[in-house]
């Protein structure tokens, strides 16, 4: 299986941007994608898509912050391929705003997805990759991973915890392979659930320069296709002229 294109790849938040671009492509490279997400229409639409190329995936509505959910999603997954592979834990949202705004439900919508999730993802592939032996996951983090923006504190706390998460899953496995991505500006949904005005106005200027999608496709792909003892465990992939 080393280096095998036909992994079973389970995809958070797949409906769209980085999610939606990354199932495409692996499913167009052989990999049996499961895509996950609360709109299922748009689920079935790629679906359609994917099956048309002569790709293999299954879709199911997936709810992140509910850990039930998620282990369902798991099982779901393995009942239809017979495992799970690799699991990309990419669902997020960033409704950015200045602290001084006190939007208090925005700043506990993204620790519930950004952190919540990735952790109940975690918790429902581990114990079957562990059972196993083997496993992969790949957790999207973001360039607020990193460095910190005004409006962005709380969003950028989500994404220093999906670091540390990685960071403390692959120090604590010799068997599960572990890789954080950190994208900088990418074409995607994401900006779309910025509520405030100070902040959608500081992101039109900040997000101009964006690259696509499937250029994350293309870095967790890498990471998926190394041989089963390589460990890629982390990847950052920025526009060229970006200067964050
Ligand atoms: N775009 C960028 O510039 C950028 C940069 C750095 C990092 N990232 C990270 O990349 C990841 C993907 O974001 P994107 O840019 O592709 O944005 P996007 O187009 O808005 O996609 C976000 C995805 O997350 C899903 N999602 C949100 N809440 C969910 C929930 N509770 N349960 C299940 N799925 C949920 C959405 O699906 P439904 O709404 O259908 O549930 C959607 O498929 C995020 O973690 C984001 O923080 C993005």
């Amino acid at each position: 299986m080393a280096g095998s294109n036909d992994k079973v790849v389970l995809i958070t938040g797949a409906s769209s941007g980085i999610g939606e671009a990354t199932a495409r492509l692996l499913a167009a490279n052989g990999a049996r994608v499961v895509m996950g997400a609360r709109r299922t229409e748009r689920l079935q639409a790629i679906a359609k898509d994917i099956e048309s190329a002569g790709g293999s995936t299954r879709f199911r509505a997936l709810d992140v912050v509910d850990r039930a959910d998620v282990e369902a999603f798991a099982a779901f997954a393995e009942a239809e391929f017979g495992t799970v592979d690799v699991l990309v834990n990419n669902a997020g949202v960033m409704p950015l705003s200045p602290l001084s705004a006190l939007k208090v439900d925005e700043w506990n919508w993204m620790i519930d997805v950004n952190i919540r999730g990735v952790l109940n993802g975690i918790a429902a592939v581990l114990p079957r990759m562990e059972a196993r032996g083997r496993g992969h996951i790949v957790n999207v983090s973001s360039i607020g991973g990193f460095v910190v923006q005004p409006t962005a504190a709380v969003y950028s706390a989500t994404k220093f915890a999906v670091r540390a998460i990685s960071e403390g899953l692959r120090k604590e496995s010799d068997k599960i392979r572990c890789t954080c991505i950190y994208p900088g500006v990418v074409e995607s949904e994401l900006a779309d659930t910025i509520s405030d005005p100070v902040a959608r106005e500081r992101m039109r200027s900040y997000r101009k320069t964006a690259i696509p999608p499937d250029a994350i496709g293309r870095a967790i792909q890498y990471a998926i296709e190394q041989p089963d003892d390589v460990d890629v465990n982390e990847i950052v992939v920025r526009p060229l002229a970006t200067q964050v």
